[in-house]
């Protein structure tokens, strides 16, 4: 039998996860199986319970099983224990299994190596307190940036993410507010990390946000631009993105996780790029 991966996630039907990693497997030539499992939406654990009783090595865990996931495993990453939530599991020594986060460095590494956005000194607003805004929140501090301002609908809980993350890059300044707070700044780099893309919806923003240098970032990808992307693209931000190579540059973290040999991304997103409806 090959060595066995998988997903779980629910729904799971669409997820690209699949045809990440095989391709990643055939261009390092790693013999591997990858597969997507749907485990019922109350029962992650009896699910994963099987597939590593069965033999399974590694697993990306999706919406909504995250801090499932982090309950599941036996030793956290610090990073998974920070981001409160664990997108990769690994089977390790005497069957204890490994929570890792590798959604924030995924991120990153598309900003960085992908789309050629320097973090280091910038100043960036995050819009969203929930799972997916804390899970990028160490990770853009460690890369240097200047200032990050994380704004939500409900403030109190930007406020718990500084508190969390505050003394990480002492040198970064850290600070929260709700959305009336964002009267008046322009940011280098602003990230839509709310599930309001989801419902199509988009939190009433100011229409100064955006430099003529600024990026603007949706954590989301789907098949049609988002309405974060529409609405930044009308404000005039001239660079506009979606979370697909976050989510490309997040598989080939856990890849490398598992295997100990790094895949080249770009190949990949390519190939993922022409699938997509123009
Ligand atoms: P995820 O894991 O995708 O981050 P989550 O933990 O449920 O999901 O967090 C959802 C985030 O999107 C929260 O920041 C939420 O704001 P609240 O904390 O005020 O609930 C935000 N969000 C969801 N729907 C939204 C909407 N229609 N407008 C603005 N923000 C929204």
């Amino acid at each position: 039998m090959l060595d066995q991966y998988a997903v779980f996630g629910n729904p799971i039907a669409h997820s690209k996860s699949p045809q990440i990693h095989t391709w990643f497997a055939q261009q390092t030539n790693q013999l591997l199986e990858y597969r997507a499992i749907l485990a019922p939406e109350n029962d992650f654990e009896a699910s994963a319970n099987t597939f590593f009783a069965q033999g399974g090595l590694g697993a990306n865990v999706t919406v909504p099983f995250k801090l499932d996931a982090l309950v599941f495993a036996n030793t956290l990453s610090p990073r998974a224990r920070r981001a409160g939530a664990v997108n990769t599991l690994q089977k390790g020594k005497n069957n204890q299994i490994y929570g890792d986060n590798t959604d924030g460095i995924g991120l990153v590494r598309d900003l960085t190596n992908n789309l050629n956005f320097s973090l280091a000194g910038k100043k960036v607003l995050l819009l969203g307190a929930g799972g997916a805004a804390r899970g990028v929140v160490e990770p853009l501090l460690n890369a240097g940036i200047a200032q990050l301002k994380i704004a939500n609908r409900t403030p109190e809980k930007a406020q718990q993410l500084v508190n969390i993350f505050h003394g990480l890059q002492p040198e970064a300044q850290v600070t929260s507010g709700n959305w009336e707070s964002l009267q008046a700044s322009q940011y280098d780099l602003v990230l839509n990390a709310t599930s309001s893309s989801l419902a199509g919806d988009l939190p009433p923003l100011p229409d100064d946000l955006f430099t003529d240098e600024s990026l603007a970032y949706d954590l989301m990808y789907s098949q049609q631009a988002t309405p974060f992307m529409l609405w930044a693209k009308a404000q005039g931000a001239t660079k506009v993105a979606d979370g697909l190579g976050m989510l490309v540059e997040q598989a080939a973290e856990a890849f490398f996780l598992w295997r100990q040999v790094r895949p080249a991304t770009q190949p990949v997103l390519k190939r993922l790029r022409p699938l997509e409806p123009q």
